[in-house]
């Protein structure tokens, strides 16, 4: 999970290898690095021989330490960058991206794992090949070099016909000005249209600000740019016709604005978000959902027996909501489950089961193996994606978009509550075509149209949850929960808290503490409890005054007017009173604050948290 970018073109490559880097910098942060072709000149840093020459910099930490070990005005008019999420080798400046081959005239940025490096290794080792980091992806530049014969598109050919496992790599020769040659198999890869100049990265925010006109590579394919155009390639050497897309958002939706950090933005975003998620989908007149994407006429969802969802964090949280409201509205036997368990258990298919893969980014690589070993098995399997042109959305059956836009915290917010959308509209679909009748079908549209509203009025609790953050913020564990729809809410919230502030935490079933987590409960342990006015309110309350009783803090997320649920706590913090089936979209909010105002209490970095990144394209 690292970031590639790659320019070509008239202006100076430096300044736009690096702004495209910060923009991936999600992805990876450990290291980064360029180079930068040169065809003429001298530059410090450069790797000297015939013809032109490549000026390299790498270092470990984020890109801003990078920037500074950039001499201002490096030459040089393409290139290509890479930012790093350690796999094979520590965090070292040689183990940095880009990795030459011997001669300092190739240079290769790689995204993926290279499983057959070692016996790749060894073969160039024994042929003289002298490695200079501890990575899989060096082996590449060698064996570009390997068979480099003046074509540095016949030779990545080559090269890469010998890798097994996932890649996504972009190449540059010293004696081949203006050209970069990229690659895919299993990592994201996207050209970018210019005037004149041409763009390629990991995803279409590193060249947003450059062009909106981008082209989506496929696995198999090869990409030949230079500041003309570009050329695409299949396995077999046939040309592959490609589609120029054009991106809907502005470079403006990726700018923090006036936030502190991309998460308190995107936080703060949701009612947008969830409104263009639901946008145009809801029929007011019918009281069903529209969703075109889907592929599946009427006829073919009605004969749908059970729904399966597969997911991962928080994407598999929205798909654990999607299926209880789909058993309790539609009444369809569902169930969602962590891809990365399915995929190795041989999983049953049934005929009559519907599958959704649900992924922010569309390329998370546990969800998607478990998707084809799905669709092998003859199972469709429907995506419900965030990234536009993801891998998981093409390969996938049909799907629904959740048009959260960009979404750059590493602590996924605004897409959850889009994802919990998308189940929302599917579950109304499929419940119209079942059991719900137009005038319960037209309270729960209303209700779902209403949430935006119902969010905005949430985000109010920011002043009380930040109090709550500053008193509990030197707590080393936490313990949250609720029940039904509230269990995966629980979930969320306890993996938010962990992944940004770095904070002990369970999400449990709050029915489920008598049966041993209560023994963890102290003075010293807060629990954060969620508290719906729904049928489950009472049971509840009985959980809460349990831990009361061990003398453990409570926190309660409740319903604003409800007294009692405020006087059992210690800490109240009011949500607006709605529809209880709608709850996990408001009662979500004050977690993902609390777990915001924790981090910034203890001083963490919220958007890039330790060992993290945006999309986790290893198994
Ligand atoms: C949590 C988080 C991760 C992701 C998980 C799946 O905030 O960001 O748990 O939810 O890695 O990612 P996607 O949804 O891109 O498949």
């Amino acid at each position: 999970m690292c970031g590639i970018v790659g320019y070509a073109g008239p202006r100076r490559a430096t300044p736009i290898l690096l702004e495209g880097l910060k923009r991936l910098e999600y992805r990876g942060y450990d290291s980064a690095g360029i180079a930068v072709g040169q065809a003429g000149g001298e530059a410090p840093g450069s790797q000297t021989g015939r013809g032109g020459r490549l000026a390299v910099v790498k270092k470990t930490g984020k890109i801003a330490a990078l920037r500074s070990e950039v001499p201002p005005e490096l030459p040089g008019s393409w290139g290509i960058g890479h930012t790093r999420w350690a796999t094979h080798g520590g965090v070292t400046d040689a183990n940095a991206h880009p990795h030459l081959d011997a001669s300092g005239k190739i240079a290769v940025v790689h995204n993926g794992i290279v499983e057959n490096y070692r016996s790749l290794r060894s073969m160039l080792e024994k042929e003289g090949v002298r490695f200079a980091s501890e990575t899989d992806s060096e082996v590449i530049p060698h064996l570009v070099a390997k068979y480099y014969s003046g074509d540095l598109e016949a030779a990545v050919k080559e090269a890469i016909a010998r890798l097994e496992g996932t890649y996504a790599v972009a190449v540059i020769h010293a004696d081949e000005p203006g050209r970069i040659v990229g690659a895919r198999n299993g990592g994201p890869l996207v050209v970018g249209v210019g005037d004149g100049e041409m763009f390629l990265a990991s995803d279409v925010n590193a060249m947003i600000a450059h062009t909106k006109e981008v082209v989506y590579l496929s696995d198999g394919e090869l990409v030949v740019l230079d500041p003309e155009g570009f050329r695409t390639t299949d396995r077999q050497d046939r040309p592959v016709a490609k589609k120029v897309d054009q991106v809907s958002w502005e470079a403006g939706a990726i700018e923090k604005g006036d936030f502190a950090c991309y998460m308190e933005k995107e936080i703060f975003e949701q009612p947008e978000s969830i409104d263009r998620a639901l946008g145009g989908r809801l029929e007011a007149d019918s009281a069903t959902a529209k969703l075109g994407g889907l592929n599946l006429d009427r006829r073919q969802l009605r004969q749908v027996g059970r729904v399966r969802v597969i997911a991962a964090g928080t994407s598999w949280h929205a798909g654990l909501v999607g299926a209880q409201l789909l058993e309790s509205l539609a009444r369809i036997p569902a169930g969602a489950e962590l891809a990365s368990e399915l995929r190795y258990r041989n999983p049953v298919v049934e005929r009559d089961s519907l599958w959704f893969a649900v992924s922010q980014s569309g390329e998370t690589a546990d969800t998607l193996y478990a998707m084809r070993e799905i669709q092998r098995k003859g199972g469709t399997v429907l995506g419900v994606c965030n990234v536009v042109g993801s891998t998981v959305a093409r390969e996938s059956d049909g799907g629904i978009y959740v048009h959260s836009g960009p979404e750059i915290a590493v602590a996924s917010t605004k897409a959850f509550t889009s994802q919990l959308a998308a189940f929302y509209l599917f579950t109304l679909l499929m419940a119209r075509m079942r059991d719900l009748s137009q005038a319960d079908g037209a309270r729960f549209a209303e209700a779902l149209a209403g949430v935006p509203a119902k969010v905005e009025e949430t985000l109010r609790c920011r002043g009380a949850v930040q109090a709550a953050a500053k008193k509990y913020a030197r707590a080393t564990d936490f313990l949250f929960l609720g029940r039904g729809l509230m269990y995966p809410i629980a979930l969320e919230g306890a993996l938010k808290l962990k992944e940004i502030s770095y904070v002990h935490a369970e999400g449990y079933a709050a029915g489920e503490i008598k049966h041993g987590p209560i023994a963890l409960v102290s003075p010293e342990t807060p629990s954060v409890f969620l508290v719906p006015d729904d049928a489950l309110r009472e049971k509840t309350i009985s959980n809460m005054r349990e831990i009361k009783a061990r003398g453990g803090p409570v926190i309660a997320v409740g319903v604003e007017g409800d007294d009692e649920v405020a006087a059992i706590a210690d800490d109240f913090i009011p949500t607006p009173r709605m529809d209880p089936r709608f709850y996990p979209f408001t009662m979500v909010v004050p977690l993902q604050l609390f777990a915001y105002f924790t981090a910034l209490e203890l001083g963490r970095d919220v958007d890039q948290p330790r060992n993290l990144a945006k999309s986790v394209t290893v198994e």
